[in-house]
């Protein structure tokens, strides 16, 4: 299959000054690519059950006058350091347990022995970075030595997002939800000067909290899609089991999509559409008409978690093909309209977020797939001809494309493409830079070892 080599451990940690470059890297890049993801596989004789457990390492590649430099370190969590101290899982990840001797689960999410393990993303908020998983315990970071420097900020619930918005004005938008005899979704600000407390604007009551790892937003409304993979937060207390393993799928709710005012907390819906589900809401914006408009990477069903487990990774089943699809939802009649916007699946999607979230866009990329394994290229979605073009290369496995929009930027999507691909055959990975109009490649550049599949990062221009 090739890409085995992106689920296994990289125990180095290093900083280098200058990768070797192929091409040209643009002089105009002048900040840093950070990222976050998952990098230890297994703790002790254990192996951890799933890619999203993995423990989290953060990457830097720092980009300077055509050279790039690289450094990768740990994130130094509470959940990692437990690790180090005692050789054993001590917090509770997305699909894998601490040792029962170590551990009580049925009090874990309410006097949280929940992991800081945050592997998903990271966010630049002010002056501050920030890497983020699902848990409320997001950990402050050094971008230059990478070193944790302390607690994010405090989440209202017990379950957040790793995907926030940057709101007007300079804090952020997320999500939480508060699990309880009343459990509730919540939107909250964050402002981002430093010590700002979170001030929710908008909840919404819930019985089965639906697994949430992202949110649309647009000039007026919160979007909130309800994939109808839920919980009832009474068994995720009680049940014993690993966390995702008691969330159902539950077809017969449906997709249901509710509109939370980010003024004033009104909620309209919700407003039902056929069951899917998804990780990854790509953008969203009010049309002409008055209707809301909600684009997604969209799955048949849930399965795609199960299929993320690592064993099942290693074994090499393809991944199911994730779907690039707009709702389009009208408040005035309670309809849902979807369609699929392109052919090629789009997962791990980006956009010109600086010009284009929340508002009408025109281009999405992200990773896809030929369906028989794993990510195996990268795809510019034009949503207006509703055409695709790729960028794949024997052998090599890309991650999610960061774009960057070049300092002069004309129109959206006038800048590059970033992201860390594995060759297969090198046995290492490289930082490909691709134009983001033609993905025609603009240059590499050579990492001496394999960067385990992550998630997700962000360009950081110098400051
Ligand atoms: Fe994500």
């Amino acid at each position: 299959m090739g890409y085995g080599l992106g689920f296994e451990t990289l125990e180095r940690e290093t900083r280098i000054e200058a990768l070797p470059v192929e091409g040209e890297i643009p002089g105009w890049l002048g900040g840093s690519l950070l990222r976050t993801g998952p990098a230890r596989f297994e703790v002790g004789a254990r192996e951890l059950s799933h890619w999203f457990d993995g423990l989290a390492m953060l990457h830097r590649f720092g980009f300077a006058g055509g050279a790039v430099s690289y450094a990768n370190r740990y994130l130094e969590s509470r959940a990692y350091r437990a690790v180090e101290e005692t050789g054993a899982i001590g917090y509770s990840e997305f699909a894998t347990d601490p040792c029962r001797s170590l551990f009580r689960r049925a009090m874990s999410l309410f006097q949280p022995a929940l992991s800081d393990n945050c592997n998903v993303n990271l966010v630049r908020l002010g002056e501050r970075f920030v890497a983020m998983t699902e848990t409320p315990l997001p950990v402050e970071f050094d971008p230059a030595t990478l070193a944790a420097a302390g607690v994010g900020w405090k989440v209202p619930g017990q379950l957040t997002t790793a995907h926030p918005h940057l709101d007007r004005g300079g804090g952020m938008l997320n999500y939480a939800a508060r699990l309880g005899p009343r459990s509730s979704y919540r939107f909250f600000r964050l402002a981002g000067a430093p010590g700002a407390t979170p001030e929710i604007v908008a909840s919404l009551p819930t019985r089965r909290p639906a697994y949430m790892h992202s949110f649309g937003l647009t000039e007026r409304w919160l979007v909130l899609a309800e994939f109808p993979f839920v919980v009832n937060p009474a068994a995720l207390a009680l049940s014993g089991r690993p966390y995702i393993e008691n969330y159902r799928w539950r077809p017969e709710l449906g997709t249901r999509f509710t509109l939370l005012d980010r003024s004033g907390g009104e909620a309209l819906g919700p407003f039902t559409a056929d069951p899917c589900f998804g990780f990854h809401h790509v953008n969203a914006f009010e049309d002409a008409h008055g209707d809301v408009v909600a684009d997604v990477c969209a799955f048949d069903d849930a399965g795609i978690v199960k299929c993320l487990y690592l064993d099942v990774l290693r074994a090499g089943r393809a991944i199911p093909a994730p779907e690039l699809t707009r709702f389009t939802i009208s408040p005035a009649t309670g309809a849902v309209a979807r369609e699929r916007l392109v052919d090629e699946p789009v997962e791990l999607p980006r956009i010109d977020y600086g010009r284009c979230n929340g508002r009408p866009y025109r281009y999405a990329w992200g990773a896809g797939t030929d369906g028989s394994g794993f990510f195996d290229r990268i795809v510019r979605a034009d949503l207006r001809e509703r055409t695709t073009v790729t960028w794949s290369e024997t052998g090599c496995w890309p991650g999610e494309p960061v774009f960057v929009a070049r300092p002069d930027a004309g129109d959206e999507g006038d800048g590059v493409l970033l992201s860390v691909v594995l060759d297969g055959a090198a046995g290492s990975s490289f930082l490909l830079v691709l134009d983001a109009a033609t993905l025609a490649e603009v240059g590499r550049a050579i990492v001496p070892h394999h960067v385990p599949f992550g998630f997700h990062g962000q360009y950081a221009a110098a400051a």
